[in-house]
C-alpha cells in the first residue's frame, strides 16, 4: 500500500479534482478578466489597476521586510508608483517591445519597476542578483536590452562598453555622481506623472523573458506572453488556494520564474496580499517572518525546507504558525521525509508542484482537495494533459519510465527562445508534445513520480545550472585545459556541482589552485554555479567528435556502470 495523506478538510476554492479534470477549459475563466469585456490587454492593469476600481483599492498589496526596511503598499499605491515608473521609462524613449532588465536585490522597487514596464508594453527581463559580469553580459547582450534597472554596487558588473544596445541604467539607490546614460531613480520618479496612458495590446504580446539553462550552449531566453496570466490566475486560485484575507509569502526571488509567476502574477491577479522578505536565508528570520506577519499561504522549496529541518525542532517550537493554512513546494524533488516532518512541526501538508521556466506556470500539482502521495509531484492541473512518452511520442502505459511530456497549447507555454528558433523547436521534436527533459512515471491512479533529468542539467538548491556554461568558464582559467561538470547527489542541496578538470602543462594540482579556480567561476559567473568539488584527471572522457562525456563522469562518480562506450575517443 502506498502512503497517503488525505486533505485536511478546510474550505478550499476547488472542492473536488474529479469534478473539473477533463471538463475544465482555460477559456472558462476568461470572463474573470477585464479584457474579456474591453478587448484590450495589459498585464499590469490586471495585476493592480483593476483592483483599485473596487473594494480592494486600499487593501494591502505588498508587504516588504528586510533587516533595514519594513514597508506596506496598497493596490492604489502600486497603481500610482508603477504609473510613475512607466512614465519614467517613456521619457527615456522606451517603447512597446523594448527589453527592460532588472538586476538588483529584492526590494519594493523591483516590483514597482516591473509593473511600470508592463504598463508601457516593455518586455521585462529579470536577472538574479548573484550573477557576475560574464553571466550578466551574456544575457543582456542576447536580449539586446535597452534599459537596466540596478543598484550603484551591482552596476560594476555591467560592462557598458560591451553592450552597445544598453542605453540607460536606472540606479535605484543614490550615488554621488551619475555618468552619461545613468538615471537617478528617486529624482526621476519624483519628476514623473502619477497618471499614465497604458499601452494596450493582445494576449499574444511578449511580456517577460527569463534566461534559463540547458545542457548545451549559453543560457536561453524563454519568452512568455501576456496570455500566460490566464494560467497564473487560475493556478493561484486553485493550487495556491488564495483567498481574500490571506497573507501570502513566496520565498523565491523574482530573478527566477517562481518569483515572477508565483511571486508577482498569481497573487496579484487574485488580489492577494503579497509578502516579500528581502535578504538572505536564516531559519530564525524565516520563522519570525511566518509568525510576525501571520503568513497563511507559504510557497517555498525543498532545499529551504531541508535547511529548516536541519535547524532543529527546538527552533520550530519557539515560534507559532497558528495562521499558516497552506504550504507548497517547487523546484526539485520533495522528499517524503520532509512532508512527514512538515506535518509534525507545522501541522500542515506540504503540497508539491511541478513545472518549469518554459511551462510558465503549474503543470502537475497537489491540490488542497487531493490525497497526497509523498514522493509524487501530484496530478496534472485541470486543463493540462500530461503523459509519459517514449522518444517517438508513443504514450506509455502506467508505471513505465519515460519522458515527462505535456500536450502543447496551454496558456503559459513559452512562445519563443529568444534569437534561437532551432532551440525552441528541440522541445517540440515529437509532434503535439512538449518534451520537458525530465524523466518520470505515472502510477495507475494518475499520480506522476519524478525520476531525474534526461539531460545533464544540474539542479542545485532548486536552481538550474547548465554544465556547459560552467565548463566554458572553467576553461577560461589559464590552468584548465578541459572541464566536465556534473551534478552530484547531495542530501541538503539536492545536487552539488562537481567539476572534473585536466590541467594545462606546467600546472600541478594543489588546494590553492583549485580554490583559485573555484573563485574564478564564482566571480566570473555566479556563486551558485561555482563547483563545490573538484577532481583533477589526466584527461577527460570524450566522444570521437570531441564532446566531453558527462554521462561517463557521472557513472564513475556514482560507482555505476558506464554504459555504451562505443563513441568514446580511446
Ligand atoms: C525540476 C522551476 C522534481 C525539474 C519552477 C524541472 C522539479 C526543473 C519539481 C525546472 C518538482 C521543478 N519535483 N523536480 N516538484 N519542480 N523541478 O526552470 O527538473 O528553474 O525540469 O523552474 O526543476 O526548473 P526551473
Amino acid at each position: 500500500m502506498k502512503e497517503i495523506i488525505p486533505p485536511d478538510g478546510g474550505q478550499h476554492h476547488l472542492k473536488n479534482y474529479e469534478s473539473v479534470f477533463g471538463t475544465f477549459r482555460f477559456e472558462d475563466v476568461h470572463a474573470d478578466f477585464s479584457w474579456h469585456t474591453t478587448g484590450k490587454v495589459n498585464m499590469a492593469y490586471e495585476l493592480i489597476d483593476r483592483h483599485t476600481t473596487g473594494p480592494r483599492k486600499n487593501k494591502t498589496a505588498l508587504l516588504y521586510a528586510d533587516d533595514h526596511r519594513r514597508e506596506s503598499y496598497t493596490f492604489e499605491d502600486l497603481r500610482k508608483l508603477s504609473n510613475r515608473f512607466g512614465h519614467l521609462l517613456q521619457r527615456l524613449g522606451v517603447s512597446k517591445g523594448d527589453r527592460v532588465f532588472f538586476f538588483m536585490p529584492r526590494s519594493p522597487e523591483v516590483y514597482i519597476g516591473m509593473l511600470g514596464a508592463f504598463k508601457i508594453g516593455a518586455v521585462v527581463g529579470p536577472l538574479f542578483e548573484a550573477f557576475m559580469e560574464g553571466a550578466v553580459t551574456d544575457r543582456l547582450a542576447d536580449a539586446e536590452a535597452a534599459v537596466l534597472v540596478t543598484t550603484a554596487a551591482l552596476k560594476e558588473r555591467v560592462p557598458r562598453g560591451k553592450l552597445p544596445n544598453l542605453r540607460h541604467l536606472i540606479i535605484v539607490d543614490e550615488q554621488p555622481e551619475y555618468a552619461a546614460g545613468e538615471v537617478n531613480f528617486k529624482q526621476a520618479m519624483a519628476e514623473s506623472e502619477e497618471e499614465l496612458e497604458l499601452a494596450w495590446g493582445s494576449l499574444e504580446d511578449p511580456m517577460i523573458l527569463h534566461y534559463t539553462s540547458g545542457s548545451t550552449g549559453k543560457p536561453k531566453g524563454v519568452l512568455h506572453v501576456q496570455g500566460a496570466m490566464i494560467q497564473h490566475y487560475i493556478t493561484g486560485k486553485w493550487v495556491l488556494d488564495l483567498q481574500e484575507d490571506d497573507i501570502y509569502w513566496c520565498t523565491a526571488d523574482p530573478g527566477w520564474v517562481t518569483g515572477t509567476s508565483y511571486g508577482i502574477f498569481a497573487p496579484w491577479l487574485n488580489g492577494a496580499t503579497n509578502l516579500v522578505r528581502g535578504g538572505r536565508f536564516s531559519a530564525d528570520g524565516w520563522y519570525r517572518t511566518l509568525q510576525d506577519y501571520g503568513v497563511t499561504v507559504w510557497y517555498s522549496a525543498p532545499t529551504a525546507f531541508r535547511m529548516l529541518m536541519s535547524a532543529g525542532d527546538e527552533l520550530t517550537a519557539k515560534y507559532s504558525f497558528g495562521r499558516l493554512r497552506h504550504v507548497l513546494s517547487v523546484g526539485e524533488p520533495l522528499n517524503p521525509e520532509v512532508i512527514r516532518w512538515g506535518l509534525k512541526v507545522y501541522g500542515k501538508r506540504i503540497h508539491d508542484t511541478w513545472w518549469m521556466t518554459e511551462t510558465g506556470a503549474h503543470m502537475i500539482v497537489n491540490l488542497p482537495c487531493m490525497d497526497i502521495r509523498p514522493g509524487s509531484m501530484g496530478k496534472p492541473f485541470p486543463g493540462i494533459e500530461a503523459a509519459i512518452v517514449d522518444n517517438q511520442g508513443n504514450v506509455l502505459p502506467p508505471n513505465s519510465l519515460g519522458n515527462l511530456a505535456v500536450k502543447t497549447g496551454w496558456p503559459s507555454m513559452m512562445r519563443q527562445i529568444w534569437n534561437n528558433p532551432a532551440k525552441y523547436d528541440e522541445y517540440f521534436s515529437v509532434p503535439g508534445w512538449y518534451i520537458s527533459g525530465d524523466s518520470a512515471y505515472m502510477d495507475e491512479d494518475g499520480y506522476f513520480w519524478f525520476q531525474g533529468r534526461v539531460d545533464d542539467v544540474i539542479n542545485t538548491s532548486g536552481e538550474r545550472v547548465g554544465p556547459f556554461e560552467v565548463e566554458s568558464k572553467l576553461v577560461e582559467h589559464p590552468a584548465v585545459a578541459e572541464a566536465g561538470v556534473i551534478g552530484k547527489p547531495d542530501p541538503l542541496r539536492g545536487e552539488i556541482i562537481k567539476a572534473f578538470i585536466a590541467l594545462r602543462e606546467g600546472y600541478a594540482p594543489s588546494d590553492e589552485l583549485l580554490d583559485h579556480i573555484r573563485l574564478f567561476v564564482k566571480t566570473g559567473l555566479s556563486a551558485h554555479a561555482a563547483p563545490r568539488e573538484f577532481e583533477v584527471l589526466e584527461k577527460l572522457p570524450k566522444t570521437r567528435s570531441g564532446k566531453i562525456m558527462r554521462r561517463v563522469l557521472k557513472a564513475k562518480e556514482l560507482g555505476l556502470p558506464t554504459g555504451d562506450l562505443s563513441t568514446i575517443e580511446d
